[in-house]
């Protein structure tokens, strides 16, 4: 099957004034290759300020790469003019971490959420029945689309967020960190929720974070990144249980920012739990736990 996207050796320079006034070059992603197939949910772990968004920035033209390809279901993203490039990018959306910039302060949830929809023509009835649908599937119940975002709770706004990237109808999401802003137990909530969406509307994922924990519960396969480059890439299983990299071996010894949610995970290993059955035990009772948080009782789930 041909990927959905593919990253060939690409490389993202960040160029700078160093303290003594001289431009500098800094290689923030290193020669980056790996593919994802159609419905694919790959993991990108690595330690903060390795590069991952860089990366993430770079494969949706955001902030294109200094060199190499980026192919979106065939396509070479760098070929494209800003026009065809800009409509390429409606099939590829990110979440980033921080709920809170992501959405403007001035803007109602139905405002912020209808503004792609109104780009591409779509009119009022259309923008609302749509608006609904994603409000819905996201868990917050549309009489809520006429507030503002501080009356929601954060792990509302990363929902809210989630739904606004769902608005263009793309079939690959990129998800940086979408979960490090929350509170463990709502971390689980929005993750479940992920991947029952991901199920649904059958997306890509890449799903990038920091905890290789996480990685493990959300993905099939994994690269890992380290100062810029993937230092190692093969499915989830496979890594766990025989890691070929030095640095890869550490991050399965010590998970850095280890977080509540790791660290359950941790004490199930312990007990000698695999680590697929653990993660997903560790969330499906993070979320029991939770069921009444007010974080979803306005919601429809
Ligand atoms: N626009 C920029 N100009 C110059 N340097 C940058 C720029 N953006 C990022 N960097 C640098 O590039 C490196 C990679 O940053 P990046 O934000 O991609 O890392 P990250 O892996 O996403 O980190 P985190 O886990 O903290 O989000 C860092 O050293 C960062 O300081
Ligand atoms: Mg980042």
């Amino acid at each position: 099957m041909e990927p959905l996207i593919q990253c060939r050796n690409v490389v993202k320079i960040h160029r700078g004034r160093g303290l003594d006034g001289l431009k500098r070059g800094f290689k923030a992603v290193d020669d980056v290759s790996f593919s994802i197939e159609k419905n694919g949910n790959f993991g990108l772990v690595g330690e903060s300020g390795c590069g991952k968004t860089t990366l993430a920035r770079a494969i949706l033209y955001l902030d294109p790469p200094t060199s190499g390809k980026v192919i979106f279901d065939g396509v070479d993203l760098g070929s494209l003019g800003l026009r065809q490039l800009r409509t390429f990018r409606r099939r590829m959306q990110i979440v980033f971490q921080d709920p809170h910039s992501s959405l403007d302060p001035r803007m109602t949830v139905y405002d912020s959420l209808s503004e792609g929809l109104i780009n591409i023509g779509v009119d009022r009835v259309d923008r609302t029945k749509k608006i609904s649908r994603l409000l819905d599937l996201v868990g917050i119940s549309s009489t809520l689309s006429s507030r503002f975002p501080h009356e929601f709770s954060t792990g509302q706004r990363q929902r809210i967020v989630i739904a606004r990237a769902l608005t263009m109808d793309p079939e690959f999401l990129i998800l940086d960190e979408p979960v490090s802003n929350l509170d463990v137990s709502i971390q689980a909530q929005v993750i479940n929720l992920l991947l029952d969406i991901k199920q649904e509307l059958k997306l890509t994922y890449l799903f990038i974070s920091h905890d290789i924990n996480l990685v493990a519960y959300m993905c099939d396969r994994i690269a890992v990144m380290y100062r810029g480059k993937i230092v190692e890439q093969s499915p989830t299983d496979e890594l766990f249980s025989n890691p070929k990299n030095e640095y890869t071996r550490m991050l399965l010894a010590s998970i850095p920012g280890s977080s509540g949610l790791s660290d359950a995970i941790d004490a199930d290993i312990a007990r000698g739990e695999s680590i697929e059955n653990t993660a997903r035990h560790v969330v499906s009772n993070s979320t029991s736990r939770t069921s009444d948080e007010p974080d979803i009782a306005e919601g429809t789930r």
